[in-house]
């Protein structure tokens, strides 16, 4: 797209949010209700473009598609609940109030690997929220993008018939450039991103110099503590999901094992044999539960990151190249010794370092010990480590579980991290915060005007 479009799209996207701001919450959230039928009538078409674009086996694709429609229950139901508090003010007869206003035209850049979701999670968010969306989602997944916003449309001459409305979402068809011009772009108000850590380094810095608002969902180096007090066979299963579901290519997934020592042989005992018996192979084919790398350039860094393991001296499971031209992979465990840059480095492919561990401080220093904090889970039946994990001295992520893997949240809460994760929250409880703008509002209904802080001013 080029600088003319992509100025016509804003434009655009700037009128239509004029509009839509004096249109009742609630009505705009009969939209996102229609808009949520249409994806349900829609699941296969774009779970099937997920398939081909994202290259996610069925279950995963339809399941994506499946949060987006959560996504929009959960929309609706906020559209009748954004609300402020109201304060106790320190002046007689004046009252203190928030109030939340829309912001104006949310950016959303999204990447392949969650083409759907991680859109859904902004746009209904921002939709109900009175404001206009233009999105630039990943040029690897424009199929996704384009059946989106056909479901999008369809709502709209459903729900709001001869209307401009389907202006309110406007796709950026482009790359780096138009990252660029959106981060750069004071006519974003918000610009919510999610990709890469080094994607999101080189866009903050530009968001930053106009003061702009951003949130960010970037690179994740997730990490699971299995105690001893662990149920073994639970945590294999929360394990192999985790490491090898979506082949790895979750921001979610799970990529280091810290497992304590009297019960690592018996866990890698088990492990060993799961993922032996993984079905690897075409996404379409409906054993399969390992799909392709997203392309050439994936299989080669993960490649890379096993050679590197190898010249370590650590030991590599599996991660053989079974078909370049289809960028097939087995899934690789490496047992590291330490935890060096190699096992701190986000490498978006099925590799899975273990690392053992004798005390419970130990592992958390090791797991915190990554410039990355977005997901993090722990497999104890004990109560003292569960609740250490979760508290101050515990896990630094935005996610935090226990007995359950770190990927596959759901949209009910907030969704994102901290650190080089970027900092951002996005789907449920209160991100719809950041798509609005707060006012506080003093009101005075006496007939005196009493000033704060009891100054008096010439009384
Ligand atoms: C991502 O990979 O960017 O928690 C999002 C999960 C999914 C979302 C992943 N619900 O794994």
């Amino acid at each position: 797209m080029n600088r003319n479009d992509y100025d016509t799209v804003i434009t655009k996207a700037i009128t239509i949010q004029k509009q839509w701001r004096q249109v009742p919450a609630p009505k705009r959230g009969e939209l996102i209700r229609v808009f949520g039928n249409h994806l349900r009538q829609d699941i296969e078409t774009i779970g099937s473009a997920i398939m081909k674009d994202a290259k996610k086996i069925h279950a995963e694709a339809i399941g994506e598609v499946q949060e987006a429609v959560d996504m929009c229950d959960f929309a609706v139901g906020l559209s009748r609940q954004l609300y402020g508090l109201t304060i106790q003010s320190e002046r007689p007869e004046h009252k203190l109030q928030e109030v939340y206003n829309p912001l104006g035209v949310v950016g959303v850049i999204s990447a392949f690997n969650f083409p759907c979701a991680v859109w859904a999670w902004n746009h209904c968010l921002a939709i109900v929220c009175g404001n206009s969306v233009v999105w630039k989602g990943s040029p690897k997944s424009a199929q996704v993008t384009t059946a989106c916003k056909t479901a999008w449309d369809k709502a709209v001459d459903e729900c709001l018939p001869n209307t401009e409305y389907k202006d309110l979402l406007q796709i950026v068809d482009g790359d780096k450039e138009q990252a660029e011009w959106m981060a750069d772009d004071v006519r974003i108000n918000l610009l919510s991103a999610t990709g890469s850590t080094e994607m999101g380094k080189a866009l903050a810095p530009r968001v930053s110099a106009r003061m702009g608002r951003a949130l960010y969902e970037l690179g994740g180096n997730n990490g699971m503590i299995v105690s001893k007090h662990a149920n073994i066979d639970l945590a294999v299963r929360g394990i192999v999901f985790g490491a090898v579901g979506t082949a790895g290519q979750r921001c979610t997934t799970l990529r280091r094992l810290i497992v304590h020592e009297s019960v690592y042989d018996e866990l890698m005992s088990k492990l060993k044999p799961a993922y032996e018996s993984l079905p690897v192979g075409d996404n379409f084919k409906p054993e399969t539960l390992v799909g392709p790398l997203i392309n050439s350039v994936a299989v080669d860094k993960m490649q890379s990151a096993l050679s590197t393991a190898r010249t370590k001296g650590y030991t590599v499971h599996g991660g053989t190249v079974i078909d370049e031209a289809q960028c097939l992979v087995t899934p690789a465990i490496v047992e590291a010794t330490e935890q060096c840059d190699l096992v701190k480095t986000e490498t978006f492919a099925p590799i899975l370092y273990v690392l053992k561990y004798s005390e419970l401080a130990e592992a958390i220093n090791i797991h915190n010990a990554v410039p990355q904090g977005l997901s993090s889970c722990i497999f104890t039946d004990n109560i003292q480590e569960a609740e250490t994990f979760t508290s101050a001295v515990g896990s630094d992520c935005g996610i935090v579980n226990v007995n359950i893997g770190p990927s596959g949240a759901e949209i009910g809460g907030a969704f994102g991290g901290e650190k080089d994760t970027g900092g951002g929250r996005e789907s449920g409880s209160d991100a719809w915060k950041q798509y609005m703008r707060r006012s506080t509002v003093t009101i005075n209904y006496g007939k005196s005007l009493p000033l704060a802080q009891g100054i008096k001013f010439g009384d």
